[in-house]
């Protein structure tokens, strides 16, 4: 008898449009584990970054992927031993993360690690290629946007409450910059499958996406 595989909700969409909260909320509520995939790609970025290393270099950059010591709890980031979970979420590391997510082999080198995340009873992956890659066979797929002012004012709003500067236009620049490399790369494009539900966060609040996840996963068909 084939065994069957702890059942996968794929969030995917673009930067700040709530995907990790609402995903989290999501993992929360069905007792499920929680990928924030985000953070593998920011984690190797901060490796590559700390030893100074050409982000264009593509077969380092996918050893280091390959081997990186790291752990990741809900968004906790340990690497080496160090808790880097506020490093990895600084904007230098955010434009690094992007740049080397283009490289098809470190987007290899992470594909077992993010499989890993798959435990009963379940599990919630958030990312950009989740439902298109990573888990093809995810039992619900979800597309989050918000629109790219939205997205720049929760990003700035984040910061803030961590105590860090933020300057709205260079944000909003920075998230259109992004959802431009996101989507125009060759490997695993940001983009919406076919048999993802859209859900336009802009004028709803993150309990009413969770909400309305929560409601398409118990109508999801299941295997029999
Ligand atoms: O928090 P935010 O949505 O801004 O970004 P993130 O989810 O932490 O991801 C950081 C970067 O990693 C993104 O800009 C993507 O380029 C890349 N990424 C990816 O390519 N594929 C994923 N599954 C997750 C992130």
């Amino acid at each position: 008898m084939a065994t069957r595989l702890p059942p996968v909700i794929a969030i995917d969409g673009p930067s700040a449009s709530g995907k990790g909260t609402v995903a989290q909320g999501v993992a929360r509520a069905l007792g499920f584990h929680f990928l924030n995939s985000g953070a593998l790609y920011r984690a190797v970025a901060l490796a590559a970054l700390t030893a100074a290393l050409d982000l264009e270099n593509e077969s380092i950059l996918s050893d280091i992927a390959l081997k990186l010591n790291a752990k990741f709890d809900g968004n906790s980031v340990v690497l080496e031993g160090h808790d880097v979970t506020d490093a990895v979420r600084g904007e230098d590391v955010s434009v690094a993360a992007s740049r080397i997510a283009g490289l098809p082999a470190v987007r290899r080198a992470l594909l077992s690690r993010q499989r890993a995340f798959r435990q009963p009873p379940g599990l919630v992956a958030d990312g950009r290629d989740m439902g298109t890659v990573v888990f093809p066979d995810a039992v619900l797929k979800i597309y989050l946007t918000a629109s790219p002012e939205t997205r720049a004012e929760r990003r700035h709003k984040q910061l803030m409450e961590k105590g860090l500067g933020a300057n709205m236009a260079a944000l909003l620049q920075d998230i259109r910059e992004r959802d431009q490399r996101d989507s125009a790369r060759a490997t695993a494009p940001l983009k919406k499958c076919a048999d993802a539900v859209l859900i336009d966060t802009t004028g709803i609040t993150a309990d009413d996406a969770i909400a309305q996840v929560l409601a398409l996963y118990k109508q999801a068909p299941r295997a029999p």
